[in-house]
């Protein structure tokens, strides 16, 4: 396994490139799976998870070439169609949730389907009871046994579908079920975050008819098929908060490359609040800080509110800025699993329930740290950035699943951090 070596004190200067958005990538690669011909993905980031779906893809049947531009073919001729196999499995899905995304696709365009259920994971449960009430509003038969889920419908009907909570990929999923189900779908308390707008425009480049993304009540008018398209990923909203949050801890000045501010309006507010000058700039966004930091308190809200994905990075923050913060975590039930690390560092931090108190202006000291979970690992390395000596962050392939090259990235703006192999 590998880890990653950190050695403190360093400012961040320059430009950093912005990957395109793995939250929006592993529900587009699924969309490739709704037209009857080729579709072509620009600006994939290379990561972990979306080689997991790739591969997913390709064992149901399709075929996938490509790095950072996906062809993605489906499978066509007599051979093709026994390749055809609408399974996810246990074995794959239970390394990558997401892959879950293949059910309303699937179910739409075969009509069946069957794939594991995820389980939970390092964050939380994570069902997806509202991915099936969904599907079965629309007129599936879901039946659950031996840990898998098979769903069945010979032809989707239109539906009015009120979640119980913004869900950001069941969102996904009944979206692309509904663009080739017959009749109109109205998904109410719907999740506005940008992937879900983005899915939503392409499905359309497709061919489908959808309105409202972006609020909380969407409107699909279903059609019988999709055309096959090309798309060049956005990008992704969470690594540039990431990187601003490391320039802001650094004293640094940074350009992030590709950045979009208006994906990013809950986080600037925040790093703005703390002291950190963030303003759009020519093809992205720069972000600047004299590194007197002062602490924020922060609610995790569905978006537009504060993202849960940027809450373990702000806690680091909340580490070395002046005061003491506020944390709530109101998404997901074990997001803190990077409390007893940093903790290791000398941070201070007192956790009750969904909330965390960060007690402000602590020197942090390197340690070897263990990383748990993905956005855990990457406020370990944004510790490691700021603290006295050497930290050695274990089980980096928590990183890899959602940050490209993240250690050449920091390094480009004068980071000192490597890879190595860990004993
Ligand atoms: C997406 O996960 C993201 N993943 C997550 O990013 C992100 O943290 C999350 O949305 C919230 O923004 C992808 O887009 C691939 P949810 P998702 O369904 O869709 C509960 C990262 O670090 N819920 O919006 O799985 C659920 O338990 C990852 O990049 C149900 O109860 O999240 C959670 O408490 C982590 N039943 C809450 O809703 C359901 O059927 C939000 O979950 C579905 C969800």
């Amino acid at each position: 396994m590998d880890k990653i070596v950190v050695e403190g004190g360093s400012r961040l200067t320059g430009r950093i490139p912005i990957s395109g958005a793995k939250n929006a990538a592993l529900p587009l690669l699924c969309a490739a799976l709704l037209p009857a011909g080729p579709s072509t993905w620009k600006n994939v980031p290379q990561l972990a998870d979306v080689r997991t779906m790739a591969k997913l893809l390709r064992m149901l049947g399709w075929e996938v070439e490509g790095t950072t531009t996906l062809n993605i073919a489906p499978p066509s001729g007599a051979k093709g169609k026994r390749k055809l196999k609408l399974e996810a499995p246990y074995d794959l899905v239970k390394t990558m949730r997401a892959s879950v995304l293949v059910l309303g696709p699937l179910v739409a365009r075969f009509g069946r389907a069957r794939v594991s259920l995820p389980g939970g994971c390092a964050i939380g449960a994570r069902p997806i009871d509202q991915h099936l009430k969904g599907l079965q509003a629309m007129g599936a038969k879901v039946t659950l046994e031996h840990g898998y889920v098979d769903v069945e419908c010979k032809r989707l009907q239109g539906a009015t579908i009120m979640l119980d909570m913004p869900t950001v990929t069941g969102c996904e999923n009944l979206l692309m079920a509904a663009a080739l189900a017959k009749g109109r779908t109205v998904i109410e308390n719907a999740a506005r975050e940008p992937e879900v707008e983005e899915l939503a425009l392409v499905l359309n480049k497709m061919g489908a008819k959808i309105t409202g993304a972006g609020t909380a009540n969407i409107t699909i008018e279903g059609v019988d098929e999709l055309q096959s398209i090309e798309h060049s990923i956005i990008p992704d909203r969470i690594e540039a908060g990431t990187f601003a949050v490391a320039a802001a801890m650094t004293k640094g000045d940074v350009l992030l490359e590709g950045a979009r501010p208006e994906h990013l309006e809950a986080v600037t507010a925040k790093l703005r609040a703390a002291g950190v000058t963030v303003q759009a700039e020519a093809g992205g966004m720069r972000v600047k800080s004299d590194g007197e930091l002062t602490a924020v308190d922060i609610v995790t809200q569905p978006h537009p509110g504060f993202p849960t994905d940027m809450q373990a990075q702000f806690m680091v923050m909340a580490c070395v800025a002046k005061g003491q913060s506020v944390i709530k975590e109101m998404i997901f039930e074990n997001r803190y699993m990077h409390v007893p690390e940093l903790g290791r560092m000398g941070a201070d931090i007192q956790i009750s329930g969904r909330t965390a108190i960060v007690r402000g202006g602590m020197k942090l000291t390197g340690a070897s740290v263990m990383a748990t979970d993905l956005r855990a690992s990457a406020s370990l390395i944004l510790a490691g950035l700021v603290a006295s000596g050497k930290t050695e962050v274990l089980r980096v392939y928590h990183l890899d699943r959602g940050y490209e090259a993240i250690e050449k990235k920091l390094r480009g703006v004068g980071a000192k951090i490597k890879r190595a192999k860990d004993a």
